[in-house]
């Protein structure tokens, strides 16, 4: 260690004294630890910020599971290839559910084999096989099978084919038959699914010419959702366990002891109008509280309706279907009559066409709010439009004489303000989670299906 003291010549400055350098010494020392501290600390984040990176890529690939099929909304991930293949690998057999589908304008039937969408053709189709087809959707019965020519169908339905046999007379999961994967149906036709009779109006007549007020059978799908005694929401019947409505409506009242469902009523307070106790009500998993997107939710009746004309079930879409910017629905409700209104004591309905998704996030509309999971309706001139109190209601459109749901009330900027129409769930983007969630249900209730696979 340097201690005695030196000056260099000029340089007054430059004169250190052994006090002064031992206490410059020290700083100095006490400067490089300090640096080293800092350097040992930048280094020690460094690896933590990697570390942390590295862990939160690796769990969101593990948890998105890309390339694999995720079971449900558990972390288990499994082959794309293991999904409908008859086998239940996940844990809550999320990899055996949802495997058939109704397909395009005509409820063309398709199964879904190792993760792949193919055609039915007609070739070797029984009742059993309609029967299974059916429960796998979730319905507790089945009307018919029909079946019609491969050409007619949508062009992307006619690519992958397959002929489905089952010798024995029984119901079935369609995955576990004998499938073979065909290039033209050697019918030349494909199966139709019908497992409910839904989306007439028998108690409608429509010589009646009603203002916007309902009249009995008019909306027979409709139903009106009793919280704590009071309407609180909409909603429409798709079977007859099953109410569909919004997310929002039930979310923070899941208690279903709370809610009754008042069924084939025009009139709010009419003693008499039937009203049925609730089973279980669940949300779409990834709804979020707020949250626009993913506002639906089914609610599960404690016992079955009867159908009779004033209460009648209304028709699902199918997947892919499309319906037209322009086309005349209706939605119909106990809302408001205007905003910040009281819920009105009789049902009401309008007429209104459906907006294409471009035009409604235009600018001066919703800027770009509109996902593709919703769809709106309405004027864009305001006047008439759904309101607080409608939701979870049908937006409802006919098509050939059959009235199917196109959507269920959701939100607006106000009530049939100009340029803010109503916005609904889009129904055929939610088609999966519907019947994916009938099914679980029905397997339950008929645990034959549940104990064979
Ligand atoms: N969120 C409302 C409800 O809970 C429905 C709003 C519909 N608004 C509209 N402008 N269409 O009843």
């Amino acid at each position: 260690m340097f201690t005695g003291g030196m000056c260099i010549e000029g340089l007054e400055s430059s004169c250190v004294d052994p006090l002064r350098l031992r206490e410059d010494d020290l700083a100095e020392g006490w400067k490089n630890r300090v640096l080293a501290h800092r350097f040992e600390l930048l280094i020690t984040s460094c690896i933590i910020v990697v570390l942390t990176l590295a862990l939160s890529i690796g769990l969101g690939v593990g948890l998105s599971c890309v390339g694999k099929f995720r079971c449900g909304s558990s972390s288990q991930c499994i082959s794309t290839f293991a999904q409908c293949d008859g086998v239940v690998h996940c844990e809550n057999e999320e990899d055996e559910l949802g495997c058939v589908r109704l397909s395009g304008r005509s409820s063309v039937l398709q199964i879904q084999r190792k993760g792949e969408w193919k055609t039915v053709c007609s070739e070797d189709w029984n009742n059993w096989l309609g029967i299974s087809a059916c429960k796998q959707l979730g319905y507790s019965r089945y009307v018919e099978s029909f079946f019609i020519s491969l050409t007619s169908i949508e062009q992307d339905l006619q690519t992958s084919l397959v002929s489905i046999n089952l010798s024995q007379s029984q119901i079935i999961k369609l995955q576990n038959a004998a499938a073979f994967s065909k290039t033209q149906c050697s019918s030349g036709l494909v199966t139709t699914l019908k497992c409910l009779e839904c989306g007439s109006r028998p108690q409608y007549s429509t010589r009646i010419v009603g203002g916007n007020i309902s009249k009995p059978g008019q909306f027979p799908w409709q139903v009106s959702l009793h919280y704590k005694s009071e309407h609180l929401c909409g909603g429409s019947i798709i079977t007859s366990r099953w109410i569909l409505t919004a997310a929002h409506c039930v979310y923070g009242f899941e208690d279903s002891s709370l809610w009754a469902v008042h069924v084939g009523l025009t009139e709010q307070l009419i003693h008499g109008a039937q009203s049925l106790t609730v089973e279980s009500i669940v949300y779409h998993s990834r709804y979020r509280h707020r949250g626009l997107d993913y506002d639906i939710a089914l609610m599960k009746l404690a016992r079955p309706l009867v159908f009779n004309g004033l209460v009648e079930p209304i028709c699902l879409p199918n997947y892919g279907e499309e319906f037209t910017e322009g086309t005349m629905c209706w939605i119909s409700g106990w809302g408001a009559t205007e905003e910040d209104g009281e819920t009105s004591v009789v049902l009401r309905s309008a007429m209104v066409p459906l907006i294409s998704t471009k035009t409604c996030n235009q600018p001066e509309i919703y800027k770009g709010l509109i996902s593709s999971l919703m769809i709106c309706a309405g004027y864009l001139e305001g006047g008439i439009d759904s309101c607080q109190g409608d939701s979870g209601g049908p937006l409802a459109c006919e098509d050939s004489s059959v009235w199917k749901l196109v959507g269920a009330t959701s939100w607006g900027s106000g009530c049939a303000l100009r340029n803010k129409p109503g916005v609904y769930t889009r129904i055929t983007k939610s088609l999966s989670w519907i019947h994916k969630h009938m099914e679980k249900e029905e397997a339950h209730d008929t645990p034959e299906l549940s104990t064979d696979n």
